[in-house]
């Protein structure tokens, strides 16, 4: 692939987000084509899926249902966004990818970390991220900052802290796990920070890569 993949994980309210509008300012600005896109959801029918996915109506929707409906999403998302993106030579940002099912779906609802890479085998045709961000930050902390932003409540966010908890424990399993690909971000450090650690492990993976 021309193209460089790179995915942000963290729990919710972890600055994602804000750190990934910065960087695609910055690699625009020197030079690359970036596509910022986001799971679930990045094309019609992903967030479609999204709108099911997090509707807090749908109480009773089953671990393996959700964990089916996130990698649908992304089967999706891949073959009609990423990979063309990745052979065109673009830097992709993708907030959120594959680790938060391992972390929500596969640690979270306990449905373990096999039957989630089995299941996305699929779904990734191929596709791998060549780094990881992983925003780390106390899930107590991201919710609290989830909800003074005000935005309304998702059907995940709804679940319990020991669930929260049990991602969070995830995420730092994934990051021994793929310790190559995994770089950690301290979440709790200011905006500015943040965004100069991940410059510098990007062009890090520009220099290497080429
Ligand atoms: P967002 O709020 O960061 O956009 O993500 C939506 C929610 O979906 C968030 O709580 C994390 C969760 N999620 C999963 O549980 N599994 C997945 O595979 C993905 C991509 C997200």
């Amino acid at each position: 692939m021309k193209g460089y993949f790179i995915t942000f994980e963290g729990p919710d309210g972890s600055g994602k987000t804000t750190q990934i509008g910065l960087l695609k300012d910055y690699l625009k600005e020197i030079g690359f084509e970036v596509v910022v896109t986001r799971e679930p959801g990045g094309t019609s029918i992903g967030e479609a899926i999204r709108e099911i996915i997090l509707d807090s109506a749908y109480g009773e929707m089953t671990p393996v249902t959700e964990m089916l409906l996130y990698a649908a999403a992304r089967a999706q998302h891949v073959d009609e966004l990423i990979k063309p993106a990745l052979e065109s030579g673009k830097i992709v940002l993708c907030d959120r990818f594959v680790d938060s099912s391992l972390a929500y779906q596969g640690f979270g609802r306990g449905l373990g970390i096999e039957l989630i890479e089995r299941v996305n085998k699929v779904a990734l045709n191929g596709i791998n991220p060549d780094m990881t961000f992983f925003f780390d930050l106390d899930p107590k902390e991201g919710l609290k900052r989830g909800q003074a932003r005000g935005e309304g409540v998702d059907r995940l966010e709804l679940e319990s802290m020991d669930f929260h908890q049990r991602v969070y424990d995830g995420f730092n399993g994934l990051c021994l796990r793929y310790p190559d690909r995994f770089k950690r971000v301290d979440a709790s450090m200011g905006i500015h920070d943040i965004h100069k650690e991940t410059i510098n492990r990007i062009l890090q993976l520009l220099k290497d890569k080429k």
